[in-house]
Protein backbone atom coordinates (compact mmCIF):
# COMPACT_ATOMS: atom_id res chain seq x y z
CA UNK A 1 0.00 0.00 0.00
CA UNK A 2 2.53 2.41 1.21
CA UNK A 3 4.43 1.01 -2.36
CA UNK A 4 1.20 2.31 -4.21
CA UNK A 5 1.66 5.75 -2.24
CA UNK A 6 5.26 6.03 -3.12
CA UNK A 7 4.78 4.51 -6.58
CA UNK A 8 2.12 6.83 -7.13
CA UNK A 9 4.09 10.37 -6.34
CA UNK A 10 7.12 9.24 -8.30
CA UNK A 11 5.31 9.11 -11.63
CA UNK A 12 3.34 12.46 -10.67
CA UNK A 13 6.22 14.37 -9.51
CA UNK A 14 8.78 13.07 -12.44
CA UNK A 15 6.20 14.56 -14.86
CA UNK A 16 6.03 17.75 -12.96
CA UNK A 17 9.49 18.45 -12.54
CA UNK A 18 9.71 17.18 -16.15
CA UNK A 19 7.21 20.14 -17.57
CA UNK A 20 8.95 23.51 -14.88
CA UNK A 21 12.40 22.47 -15.74
CA UNK A 22 13.81 24.08 -18.98
CA UNK A 23 14.55 21.15 -21.41
CA UNK A 24 18.02 19.66 -21.88
CA UNK A 25 18.71 22.06 -24.83
CA UNK A 26 17.79 25.32 -22.99
CA UNK A 27 21.06 27.63 -22.62
CA UNK A 28 22.69 27.28 -19.76
CA UNK A 29 23.21 23.48 -21.41
CA UNK A 30 25.29 22.22 -18.27
CA UNK A 31 23.21 24.48 -15.62
CA UNK A 32 19.91 23.03 -16.87
CA UNK A 33 21.41 19.44 -17.38
CA UNK A 34 23.00 19.62 -13.82
CA UNK A 35 19.36 20.36 -12.79
CA UNK A 36 17.79 17.87 -14.24
CA UNK A 37 20.30 15.09 -13.45
CA UNK A 38 19.71 15.85 -10.09
CA UNK A 39 16.04 16.21 -9.56
CA UNK A 40 14.98 13.63 -11.55
CA UNK A 41 17.23 11.11 -10.33
CA UNK A 42 15.13 7.79 -8.34
CA UNK A 43 14.41 9.51 -5.37
CA UNK A 44 11.91 7.58 -3.02
CA UNK A 45 9.34 11.17 -3.71
CA UNK A 46 8.55 10.87 0.25
CA UNK A 47 8.29 14.20 0.33
CA UNK A 48 5.54 14.63 -2.60
CA UNK A 49 3.61 11.62 -1.34
CA UNK A 50 3.55 13.02 2.18
CA UNK A 51 1.54 16.56 0.08
CA UNK A 52 -0.86 14.08 -1.89
CA UNK A 53 -1.37 11.98 1.23
CA UNK A 54 -2.57 15.09 3.24
CA UNK A 55 -4.64 16.64 0.30
CA UNK A 56 -6.42 13.44 0.82
CA UNK A 57 -7.43 14.69 4.16
CA UNK A 58 -9.40 16.96 2.24
CA UNK A 59 -10.08 14.78 -0.36
CA UNK A 60 -8.08 16.84 -3.01
CA UNK A 61 -8.07 16.13 -6.57
CA UNK A 62 -4.14 14.79 -7.15
CA UNK A 63 -3.22 17.43 -10.16
CA UNK A 64 -4.57 20.18 -7.42
CA UNK A 65 -1.31 18.78 -5.14
CA UNK A 66 1.44 18.38 -8.02
CA UNK A 67 2.75 22.01 -7.67
CA UNK A 68 3.48 21.95 -3.68
CA UNK A 69 4.45 18.28 -4.30
CA UNK A 70 7.05 19.29 -7.22
CA UNK A 71 7.83 22.65 -4.55
CA UNK A 72 9.06 20.47 -1.74
CA UNK A 73 10.80 18.14 -3.73
CA UNK A 74 12.95 21.07 -5.57
CA UNK A 75 13.90 21.97 -2.39
CA UNK A 76 15.06 18.59 -1.16
CA UNK A 77 17.04 17.91 -4.76
CA UNK A 78 18.74 21.09 -4.04
CA UNK A 79 19.50 20.71 -0.06
CA UNK A 80 20.86 17.10 -1.75
CA UNK A 81 23.16 18.50 -4.07
CA UNK A 82 24.74 20.74 -1.76
CA UNK A 83 24.37 18.56 1.28
CA UNK A 84 26.95 16.00 -0.94
CA UNK A 85 29.61 18.91 -2.14
CA UNK A 86 32.99 18.82 -0.81
CA UNK A 87 32.71 21.95 1.96
CA UNK A 88 29.98 19.74 3.69
CA UNK A 89 29.15 15.73 3.64
CA UNK A 90 31.90 15.64 0.43
CA UNK A 91 30.11 11.89 -0.88
CA UNK A 92 30.59 10.02 -4.35
CA UNK A 93 27.08 8.37 -4.28
CA UNK A 94 23.71 9.41 -4.57
CA UNK A 95 20.14 8.21 -5.69
CA UNK A 96 22.58 5.28 -6.93
CA UNK A 97 24.58 7.56 -9.24
CA UNK A 98 27.78 9.87 -8.96
CA UNK A 99 26.49 12.86 -7.25
CA UNK A 100 26.22 15.92 -8.93
CA UNK A 101 29.47 17.64 -8.13
CA UNK A 102 31.46 14.52 -9.57
CA UNK A 103 29.16 14.52 -12.96
CA UNK A 104 29.07 18.54 -13.26
CA UNK A 105 31.39 19.90 -10.88
CA UNK A 106 31.75 22.21 -8.18
CA UNK A 107 30.89 25.47 -9.66
CA UNK A 108 27.74 23.61 -11.68
CA UNK A 109 26.20 21.67 -8.60
CA UNK A 110 26.18 24.70 -6.67
CA UNK A 111 24.42 27.03 -8.91
CA UNK A 112 22.43 23.98 -10.01
CA UNK A 113 21.28 24.09 -6.38
CA UNK A 114 20.48 27.65 -6.62
CA UNK A 115 18.09 27.21 -9.17
CA UNK A 116 16.69 24.57 -8.41
CA UNK A 117 15.68 26.74 -4.90
CA UNK A 118 14.85 29.50 -6.96
CA UNK A 119 12.25 26.91 -8.91
CA UNK A 120 10.63 25.65 -6.49
CA UNK A 121 9.03 29.19 -5.46
CA UNK A 122 8.39 29.84 -8.90
CA UNK A 123 6.15 26.81 -8.99
CA UNK A 124 4.37 27.37 -5.77
CA UNK A 125 3.54 31.12 -7.24
CA UNK A 126 2.75 30.37 -10.70
CA UNK A 127 1.07 26.59 -11.10
CA UNK A 128 -2.59 27.39 -12.41
CA UNK A 129 -4.26 23.83 -11.12
CA UNK A 130 -3.75 25.29 -7.68
CA UNK A 131 -7.12 25.77 -7.02
CA UNK A 132 -6.13 27.99 -3.65
CA UNK A 133 -7.44 31.85 -3.03
CA UNK A 134 -3.67 34.23 -3.53
CA UNK A 135 -3.89 34.78 0.10
CA UNK A 136 -2.97 30.41 0.46
CA UNK A 137 -0.86 30.56 -2.09
CA UNK A 138 1.35 32.95 -0.12
CA UNK A 139 0.76 30.93 3.08
CA UNK A 140 2.35 27.72 1.34
CA UNK A 141 5.14 30.32 -0.17
CA UNK A 142 5.99 31.35 3.71
CA UNK A 143 5.77 27.77 5.08
CA UNK A 144 8.38 26.46 2.62
CA UNK A 145 10.47 29.24 2.66
CA UNK A 146 10.77 28.99 6.51
CA UNK A 147 10.98 25.30 6.16
CA UNK A 148 13.83 25.30 4.27
CA UNK A 149 15.70 29.05 5.28
CA UNK A 150 18.19 29.38 7.90
CA UNK A 151 15.71 28.26 11.05
CA UNK A 152 14.80 25.51 8.67
CA UNK A 153 16.97 23.26 6.78
CA UNK A 154 19.75 25.49 6.35
CA UNK A 155 20.34 26.35 9.40
CA UNK A 156 20.10 22.69 10.68
CA UNK A 157 22.83 22.17 7.95
CA UNK A 158 24.80 24.97 9.48
CA UNK A 159 24.11 22.93 12.92
CA UNK A 160 25.32 19.29 11.63
CA UNK A 161 28.76 20.78 10.30
CA UNK A 162 29.56 22.53 13.47
CA UNK A 163 28.50 19.85 15.17
CA UNK A 164 31.09 17.43 13.86
CA UNK A 165 33.11 15.91 15.98
CA UNK A 166 31.94 17.53 19.44
CA UNK A 167 29.59 15.28 21.61
CA UNK A 168 26.63 17.59 22.15
CA UNK A 169 24.01 16.78 24.45
CA UNK A 170 20.81 15.46 23.02
CA UNK A 171 19.05 18.37 22.83
CA UNK A 172 21.16 19.92 20.38
CA UNK A 173 21.05 16.38 18.22
CA UNK A 174 17.13 17.20 18.77
CA UNK A 175 17.60 20.66 17.19
CA UNK A 176 19.77 19.68 14.43
CA UNK A 177 17.66 16.75 13.27
CA UNK A 178 14.05 18.81 13.47
CA UNK A 179 16.01 21.59 11.88
CA UNK A 180 17.71 19.98 8.64
CA UNK A 181 15.03 17.24 7.66
CA UNK A 182 12.24 17.65 10.38
CA UNK A 183 10.89 21.42 9.28
CA UNK A 184 11.13 20.45 5.56
CA UNK A 185 9.41 16.81 5.86
CA UNK A 186 6.54 19.03 8.37
CA UNK A 187 6.04 21.72 5.45
CA UNK A 188 5.38 18.95 2.79
CA UNK A 189 2.43 18.08 4.91
CA UNK A 190 1.28 21.30 5.51
CA UNK A 191 1.25 22.09 2.03
CA UNK A 192 -1.01 19.67 1.09
CA UNK A 193 -3.42 20.69 3.70
CA UNK A 194 -3.11 24.32 2.65
CA UNK A 195 -4.14 23.44 -1.06
CA UNK A 196 -7.43 22.85 0.41
CA UNK A 197 -10.16 25.54 0.58
CA UNK A 198 -11.29 24.95 4.44
CA UNK A 199 -8.97 24.14 6.73
CA UNK A 200 -9.55 24.86 10.10
CA UNK A 201 -6.32 25.60 12.31
CA UNK A 202 -6.77 23.19 14.45
CA UNK A 203 -6.75 20.64 12.14
CA UNK A 204 -3.55 22.48 10.45
CA UNK A 205 -1.39 22.34 14.06
CA UNK A 206 -2.74 18.45 14.50
CA UNK A 207 -0.83 17.90 10.60
CA UNK A 208 2.10 19.90 12.40
CA UNK A 209 2.21 17.89 15.07
CA UNK A 210 2.19 14.85 13.00
CA UNK A 211 4.83 16.35 10.52
CA UNK A 212 7.37 16.97 13.02
CA UNK A 213 7.65 13.56 14.30
CA UNK A 214 7.72 11.91 11.22
CA UNK A 215 9.98 14.33 10.20
CA UNK A 216 12.57 13.68 13.01
CA UNK A 217 11.95 10.16 13.14
CA UNK A 218 12.86 9.98 9.57
CA UNK A 219 16.40 12.02 10.14
CA UNK A 220 16.80 9.20 13.12
CA UNK A 221 15.96 6.26 10.64
CA UNK A 222 18.93 7.72 8.44
CA UNK A 223 21.19 8.06 11.09
CA UNK A 224 20.27 3.84 11.38
CA UNK A 225 20.48 3.04 8.22
CA UNK A 226 24.25 5.02 7.71
CA UNK A 227 24.80 2.25 9.57
CA UNK A 228 22.81 -1.05 8.41
CA UNK A 229 21.94 -0.21 5.51
CA UNK A 230 23.37 -1.60 2.19
CA UNK A 231 25.00 0.88 -0.09
CA UNK A 232 22.91 -0.72 -3.58
CA UNK A 233 19.54 -0.69 -2.07
CA UNK A 234 20.06 3.05 -0.22
CA UNK A 235 22.10 4.46 -3.35
CA UNK A 236 24.08 6.29 -0.88
CA UNK A 237 27.29 5.02 0.86
CA UNK A 238 26.68 4.12 3.68
CA UNK A 239 29.39 4.32 7.29
CA UNK A 240 30.00 8.12 6.09
CA UNK A 241 28.44 9.54 9.43
CA UNK A 242 30.56 7.83 11.68
CA UNK A 243 33.55 8.48 9.22
CA UNK A 244 32.80 12.33 9.39
CA UNK A 245 32.38 12.21 12.97
CA UNK A 246 28.80 13.54 12.79
CA UNK A 247 26.18 13.55 16.22
CA UNK A 248 23.98 11.22 15.25
CA UNK A 249 21.40 9.35 17.47
CA UNK A 250 22.88 6.29 17.01
CA UNK A 251 26.50 7.69 18.14
CA UNK A 252 24.85 9.41 21.33
CA UNK A 253 22.72 7.04 22.42
CA UNK A 254 23.48 3.51 20.75
CA UNK A 255 21.58 1.86 18.22
CA UNK A 256 18.55 0.10 20.35
CA UNK A 257 17.74 3.23 21.70
CA UNK A 258 17.66 5.43 18.73
CA UNK A 259 15.17 2.64 17.21
CA UNK A 260 12.67 2.99 20.41
CA UNK A 261 13.15 6.83 19.88
CA UNK A 262 11.44 6.36 16.11
CA UNK A 263 8.75 3.66 17.43
CA UNK A 264 7.78 6.55 20.23
CA UNK A 265 7.53 9.15 17.44
CA UNK A 266 5.58 6.83 15.42
CA UNK A 267 3.12 5.85 18.31
CA UNK A 268 3.25 10.34 18.92
CA UNK A 269 2.77 11.05 14.97
CA UNK A 270 -0.63 8.55 14.84
CA UNK A 271 -2.00 10.44 18.32
CA UNK A 272 -2.10 13.38 16.37
CA UNK A 273 -3.94 12.27 13.50
CA UNK A 274 -7.01 10.83 15.62
CA UNK A 275 -9.22 13.55 14.67
CA UNK A 276 -9.00 12.46 10.94
CA UNK A 277 -10.33 9.05 11.11
CA UNK A 278 -10.16 6.98 7.82
CA UNK A 279 -9.12 10.06 5.80
CA UNK A 280 -5.98 10.19 6.65
CA UNK A 281 -4.61 6.40 6.58
CA UNK A 282 -2.30 7.57 3.68
CA UNK A 283 -0.29 9.36 6.42
CA UNK A 284 -0.58 7.14 8.85
CA UNK A 285 0.90 4.23 6.05
CA UNK A 286 4.01 6.93 5.35
CA UNK A 287 4.65 7.43 9.07
CA UNK A 288 5.00 3.49 9.34
CA UNK A 289 7.34 3.39 6.00
CA UNK A 290 9.84 6.19 8.16
CA UNK A 291 10.56 4.38 10.59
CA UNK A 292 10.64 0.47 8.39
CA UNK A 293 11.98 1.48 5.43
CA UNK A 294 15.76 0.14 4.41
CA UNK A 295 16.54 2.94 1.66
C1 LIG B 1 17.93 11.95 2.34
O1 LIG B 1 16.57 12.05 2.06
C2 LIG B 1 18.38 13.16 3.07
C3 LIG B 1 17.81 13.33 4.40
C4 LIG B 1 17.08 14.32 4.70
C5 LIG B 1 18.11 12.37 5.42
P1 LIG B 1 15.80 10.87 1.33
O2 LIG B 1 16.14 9.56 2.00
O3 LIG B 1 14.36 11.22 1.26
O4 LIG B 1 16.45 10.87 -0.11
P2 LIG B 1 15.82 10.49 -1.53
O5 LIG B 1 14.97 11.65 -1.93
O6 LIG B 1 15.02 9.22 -1.38
O7 LIG B 1 17.01 10.31 -2.42
C1 LIG C 1 21.01 15.64 5.21
O1 LIG C 1 21.28 14.74 6.23
C2 LIG C 1 19.84 16.42 5.43
C3 LIG C 1 19.64 17.38 4.33
C4 LIG C 1 19.09 18.50 4.60
C5 LIG C 1 20.04 17.10 2.95
P1 LIG C 1 22.38 13.69 5.81
O2 LIG C 1 23.63 14.34 5.42
O3 LIG C 1 22.44 12.63 6.86
O4 LIG C 1 21.69 13.06 4.49
P2 LIG C 1 22.36 11.92 3.63
O5 LIG C 1 22.59 10.74 4.55
O6 LIG C 1 23.61 12.47 3.03
O7 LIG C 1 21.31 11.58 2.60
MG1 LIG D 1 24.61 16.13 5.84
MG1 LIG E 1 24.92 13.80 3.76
MG1 LIG F 1 22.56 10.55 6.52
Amino acid sequence: MTTKLLALAQARVASAIDHWLPSIDAEPLSLHQAMRYAALAKGKRLRPALVYAAGAVFHLDPAQLDGPACAVELIHAYSLVHDDLPAMDDDALRRGQPTCHIKYGEAAAILAGDALQCLAFQVLSDDPHMACSAQQRCQMIKVLAQASGSQGMAGGQAMDLEAEGKNLPIDALDAIHQRKTGRLISASVLLGALAAPHVKPKQLQALQSFGEKIGFAFQIQDDILDIEGDSEFMGKTPGVDQARQKLTYPALCGLAFAREKTQELHREALHSLQAFGADAEPLRQLSEFIISRKH
